[in-house]
């Protein structure tokens, strides 16, 4: 029983000195204006463009705009940030013209492939942000704009 208690005091002890906001990974929002922003490159319709707003943007940009106040509870936030960095690695709206226009395409590809089988947002994501829940009409009108992106370029 003694030992028992010995750990259970260490993991308490772990996870308060993990609180300490040294380690709190930086938040993803950049203090420099979007100029490569996808928006900046294409015209894309409006009701297209609040749909990244509310349900991509927090992780595939570099702009966070929504963190919960959990967010400040480790290990959630090494958990949340994880989310992002990998997001951001395979799909930055705020670097879109960075990206070449073969990489575009690519991405315009995925980007109906994910609302095509609804695979995002995350659900843990959906199921913790209203904005983020997309109806059916809104996962086939983004599906079939990134279809007719990726088909307008080479
Ligand atoms: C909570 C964070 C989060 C949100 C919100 C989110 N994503 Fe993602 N997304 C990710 C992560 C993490 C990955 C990487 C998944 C992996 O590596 O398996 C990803 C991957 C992707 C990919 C690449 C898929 C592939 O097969 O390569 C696309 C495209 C994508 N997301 C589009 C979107 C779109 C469009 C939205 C909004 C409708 C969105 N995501 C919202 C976290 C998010």
């Amino acid at each position: 029983m003694k030992g028992f208690v010995k750990v259970l005091l260490g993991v308490i002890l772990v996870g308060l000195v993990l609180q300490i906001p040294i380690f709190q990974p930086a938040k993803n929002y950049s203090d420099t204006a979007p100029l490569d922003d996808i928006y900046k490159v294409y015209e894309i319709p409006m009701d297209i463009q609040m749909d990244f707003n509310n349900a991509c943007y927090d992780c595939h940009s570099n702009y966070t705009e929504d963190y919960p106040w959990y967010y400040r509870v480790q290990p959630v936030s090494w958990w949340m940030n994880g989310h992002i960095q990998k997001a951001k690695a395979v799909l930055n709206f705020s670097e879109f013209a960075t990206y070449s226009k073969e990489e575009q395409a690519e991405r315009f590809k995925k980007i109906q492939e994910v609302m095509e089988k609804r695979t995002m947002p995350l659900p843990a994501y959906q199921r913790m942000h209203n904005k983020a829940q997309l109806s059916d009409k809104e996962y086939q009108k983004v599906a079939a704009w990134a279809k007719e992106m990726a088909e307008a370029l080479p």
